[in-house]
């Protein structure tokens, strides 16, 4: 049973749909929104970069008072991507790296920006490169697009399929979202650097504890990481 009924919105070209959907967060008293632009000429990613966003990729942001927490909306957000690719192309070999970036053969396709809104609303925007991927500098996690990884995904396919299986996991409880999103988790039980601002922390990345936090066995013992970005080690 869906427990939203999503109104569409669609757009030519918004500066970021994100930007759209905080500026209107009203919408959300109505009903849950979802917002879809063809191109945006602000796009922002985390950690307050551009996200570059031509047209041909997929740029949409969801808009809703939310029952559930914000622990659940990071997980639910990347875990509803993650397995609509899977229903799409089942031998995709998608992985998430911690929190929600959508990477596919070490190659980050999707990510997620997740903004809390006036009125107690939420926006979860998510970008995935369907067609065309920009050349970032960081090389570490070089950008790719599903296109050039032979996939092709039809955009409105994927929206349909991702409330479907947003609407499904909002149902779980924190636990049986976390185990579900453990089987996507990139580099789980292998060494990695966690970049912490300037800092950098190492050890094994060996789960996610009850509040969504990254759990990082060191040599002193596990330390439990709320935010950062997974690097090689
Ligand atoms: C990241 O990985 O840094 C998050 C990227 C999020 C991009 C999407 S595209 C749709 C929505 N609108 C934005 O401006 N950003 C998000």
């Amino acid at each position: 049973m869906m427990e939203n009924n999503w109104k569409r919105y669609d757009f030519d070209c918004l500066s970021s749909t994100n930007d759209w959907a905080l500026a209107n967060s009203h919408l959300a008293e109505e009903t849950a929104v979802v917002c879809v632009a063809d191109c945006q000429t602000k796009g922002r990613g985390r950690r307050g970069r551009e996200w570059i966003s031509p047209q041909g990729n997929l740029y949409m942001s969801l808009l809703f008072n939310s029952s559930c927490l914000p622990t659940d909306m990071v997980y639910i957000a990347s875990l509803s991507a993650a397995q609509a690719l899977k229903i799409m192309v089942p031998d995709i070999p998608l992985q998430i790296k911690w929190p929600n970036d959508i990477m596919v053969d070490g190659q980050k396709i999707g990510g997620i920006l997740i903004e809390k809104a006036a009125n107690d609303a939420w926006v979860v925007g998510i970008g995935l490169n369907l067609c065309s991927s920009p050349l970032r500098k960081d090389v570490v996690y070089p950008a790719n697009n599903l296109l050039s990884l032979g996939i092709k995904i039809y955009r409105d396919d994927f929206i349909e399929i991702y409330l479907q299986q947003w609407e499904k996991f909002l149902q779980l409880d924190f636990k049986s979202i976390k185990d579900l999103w453990l089987r996507f988790a990139y580099r789980l039980g292998e060494n990695v650097v966690i970049k912490l601002g300037s800092s950098e922390l190492s050890g094994k990345f060996i789960g996610i504890d009850e509040h969504g936090y990254l759990l990082l066995q060191q040599a002193q013992g596990v330390k439990v990481i709320n935010t950062g970005e997974i690097m090689f080690s």
